[in-house]
C-alpha cells in the first residue's frame, strides 16, 4: 500500500518527528531557585496542577496502546497509525518532563493522590481507560468515536489545554518558573497535533456515516460537566483569592471556547 503525503496524520507524522524535544536538556537550576521564593499557597497551587498533569499525561500514554492495535485491525489506515505512533512517544516525553521536573525543583516526595477529586477520578479512573480499553474488542465506529471524544476532544482538547494555559499564564504573570513553561510550550505545540488528530478521525468517522454526529454530540455534552467540575474542585481549596491572579470564571470560559472550537471543527465536516 503506497503512503499517502496528503493525510493531515501523515503531515502531523512530519511534524511530530521534526518537533521532537528532550525534557533531558531542559534547564531547571531557575525553577529551582524560584520555588524557593513562591509562597506556600503559591507552591500548593502550582503542585496542585501539576500533580493533575502527571496522573493526567500517564493515563494517556498508557491508555493510546488500544487505538494504535485497533486502528491496524481496521487495516488501510497506515498513515493513522504512524502519526498515534508518534503521539504515544510524545505522551511519554511529557510524563519524562513532569517527573524530571519534581525531581530537580520541588525534590521532595509529594502525595499527588490528595489534589484528585471526585470529577477528576471519575474521568481519569473510569470514563477514558472505559472507552479506550473497549477498543482492544470492539472495533466498531461508535468505539472509535467514544474514545476520540473522550481522549483527544475533552481530556485533551478542553481540559488539558485549558490547564496549560493557566499555568503558563501563572508563570509568566509572575516571570517564574522558565523551565516549566518552556516545557509546557513543547507540550502545547504536541497537543495541538495530538487534538487536531482527534478531530481528523471524527471527521472522517461522520463522514463515513453522518448519523455518529448525534452520539458524538451525546458523549461530548455527557462528558464536558464531568471536565468543568475538575476545574472547579481544583481551585475550591483556594476560595475567592487564587493565587496568581487564577480566575476560575476564566477558566471555565477558556474550557468552554476550547470544547466549542472543537465542536464546531467537528461539525463543519457535514457542511
Ligand atoms: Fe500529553
Ligand atoms: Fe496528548
Amino acid at each position: 500500500m503506497k503512503l499517502d503525503s496528503h493525510l493531515q496524520p501523515w503531515r502531523d507524522y512530519q511534524l511530530a518527528k521534526k518537533f521532537a524535544w528532550d525534557p533531558q536538556q531542559l534547564d531547571f537550576r531557575p525553577d529551582a531557585r524560584d520555588w524557593l521564593v513562591l509562597d506556600d499557597r503559591e507552591q500548593d497551587v502550582v503542585l496542585n496542577l501539576l500533580s493533575m498533569f502527571v496522573k493526567g499525561e500517564e493515563a494517556v500514554a498508557s491508555e493510546l496502546a488500544p487505538l494504535l492495535f485497533a486502528l491496524g485491525k481496521i487495516g488501510n489506515l497506515r498513515e493513522e497509525e504512524m502519526f498515534v505512533s508518534t503521539q504515544i512517544l510524545d505522551e511519554s516525553v511529557h510524563v519524562e518532563f513532569f517527573h524530571r521536573w519534581f525531581d530537580d525543583v520541588v525534590r521532595e516526595i509529594v502525595q499527588h493522590e490528595k489534589y484528585y477529586g471526585e470529577n477528576y477520578r471519575a474521568l481519569f479512573d473510569d470514563a477514558l481507560p472505559h472507552a479506550l480499553d473497549a477498543l482492544v474488542s470492539d472495533h466498531s465506529p461508535r468505539a472509535f468515536a467514544r474514545a476520540f471524544v473522550c481522549y483527544h476532544i475533552v481530556v485533551e482538547g478542553t481540559l488539558a489545554e485549558t490547564g496549560y494555559h493557566a499555568i503558563f499564564l501563572a508563570c509568566e504573570r509572575k516571570n517564574v518558573l522558565p523551565g516549566l513553561r518552556q516545557g509546557i510550550e513543547n507540550i502545547k505545540r504536541d497537543e495541538s497535533r495530538h487534538i487536531a488528530y482527534g478531530i481528523y478521525a471524527l471527521q472522517r468517522l461522520i463522514r463515513e456515516d453522518n448519523a455518529l454526529l448525534e452520539f458524538v454530540n451525546e458523549e461530548l455534552n455527557r462528558l464536558l460537566p464531568i471536565a468543568l467540575g475538575v476545574i472547579s474542585e481544583a481551585v475550591a481549596p483556594y476560595g475567592d483569592n487564587i493565587p496568581f491572579g487564577i480566575d476560575l470564571m476564566e477558566m471555565t470560559e477558556y474550557a468552554i471556547d476550547q470544547f466549542n472550537k472543537r465542536l464546531g471543527a467537528i461539525e463543519r465536516v457535514l457542511t
